[in-house]
């Protein structure tokens, strides 16, 4: 987030989301194709016609992480049509989502994480639940999954710095996790933290490297109960790229977009409020609550508009941001009371 890089769109590029919107269409539209089935190369490509096989982007071809992970993306359950697991606003094309990124693990550049996570592994994947919870240990990522069947949902991602995607991702409610876990009565925030794979992570190698890792992120626990946090195994269809946070993240869709923690390995139930790597680094810039809010404006970015990428020379697309980021109706109530200034 310290370094800002328009975006390098090419406009001449296949627009994937015209094949995943194709898709969509033909899963809402009832045919008997599976749903997963939709995302996995070969069976719903052939079935769907040569044409849209021919504008699929090799990155939705490829393997699956493990073989598992087939039977998984087996069945999804598509996004109603309305809001707030939907919404109609143009989606952002797949190329700008998996090449616009932050993961700071892998560089500060927008382009490092597509372009230096090549040694990334997610298999196998282990995911710990510590802290006040009946079932703490370490899971695999399998047994992690395995009760949840998969959903599709379009959020808005809004980053701090004021630049915005459509995005749609595949996964489950994170309050279905939790649940399964049983958290204490003590367990009052949610804390995240992120892998740390030294040889394949050049950004944490890096002697320039900010951040003390892991990345860590957190949430209140009735934050993380809400209906909105979701946790991520996929986006367009297919496996989430290690750009964007493979094999599973956080999404919180009225959180600025550092609250949406990638590729995690723990989750802690606490007490009391866990530190949290942006907010540890500049608590002046960045709070625990990161709440999208245009009447808030960080130091260098103010936040009562936002760039809604993919733009060009052409095109600015610059919009007014929304408090909450359009999600109020959702999770205002999780605030009453609380002057959002100070908690920002
Ligand atoms: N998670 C980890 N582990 N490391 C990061 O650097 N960056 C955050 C968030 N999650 C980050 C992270 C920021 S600043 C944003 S805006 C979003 O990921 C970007 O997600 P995307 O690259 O999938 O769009």
């Amino acid at each position: 987030m310290l370094v800002k890089k328009p975006a390098d769109i090419q406009p001449s590029e296949i627009t994937p989301e015209s094949v995943y919107r194709r898709r969509r269409e033909f899963l809402r539209t009832g045919a008997t194709l599976l749903g997963g089935g939709a995302l996995l190369p070969g069976l719903a490509l052939a079935q769907q016609g040569d044409a849209l096989k021919a504008a699929a982007p090799a990155d939705l071809a490829r393997t699956p992480p493990a073989p598992w992970w087939e039977g998984k993306f087996a069945a999804i359950e598509p996004a109603p049509s309305s809001e707030p697991f939907f919404t109609s606003e143009a989606l952002t094309p797949y190329r700008d989502v998996i090449r616009y990124n932050n993961f700071y693990e892998f560089g500060m550049n927008k382009s490092d994480p597509s372009n230096r996570s090549g040694d990334f592994r997610v298999d196998p994947w282990s995911v710990e639940i510590a802290g006040e919870v009946a079932r703490p240990g370490r899971y695999h990522l399998e047994d992690i999954l395995k009760p949840h069947a998969l959903e599709e949902r379009v959020y808005r991602l809004r980053c701090v710095e004021a630049w915005s995607m459509v995005i749609p991702w595949i996964g489950f409610p994170l309050a279905d996790l939790i649940k399964r876990f049983e958290p204490t009565g003590n367990a009052r925030y949610v804390e995240f933290e992120t892998v740390v794979q030294r040889d394949s992570m050049p950004g944490v190698r890096s002697p320039f490297s900010i951040i003390d890792w892991p990345y860590r992120e957190g949430l209140r626990i009735d934050e993380a109960m809400n209906e909105l946090s979701f946790l991520a195994v996929g986006l367009y269809g297919s496996y989430l790229p290690a750009q964007n946070g493979a094999p599973i993240r956080l999404v919180v869709p009225w959180k600025y977009g550092f609250k949406s923690i990638k590729s995690i390995v723990r989750i802690h139930f606490r007490k009391t409020q866990p530190n949290t790597s942006w907010n540890d680094l500049q608590a002046n810039e960045y709070g625990f609550y990161a709440n999208v809010n245009p009447e808030v404006h960080h130091p260098r970015w103010r936040q009562d508009t936002e760039r809604r990428l993919p733009q060009n020379l052409f095109s600015r697309r610059v919009i007014p941001t929304r408090l909450f980021n359009g999600y109020g109706e959702q999770v205002a109530h999780l605030y009453q009371g609380m002057d959002l200034a100070r908690h920002y």
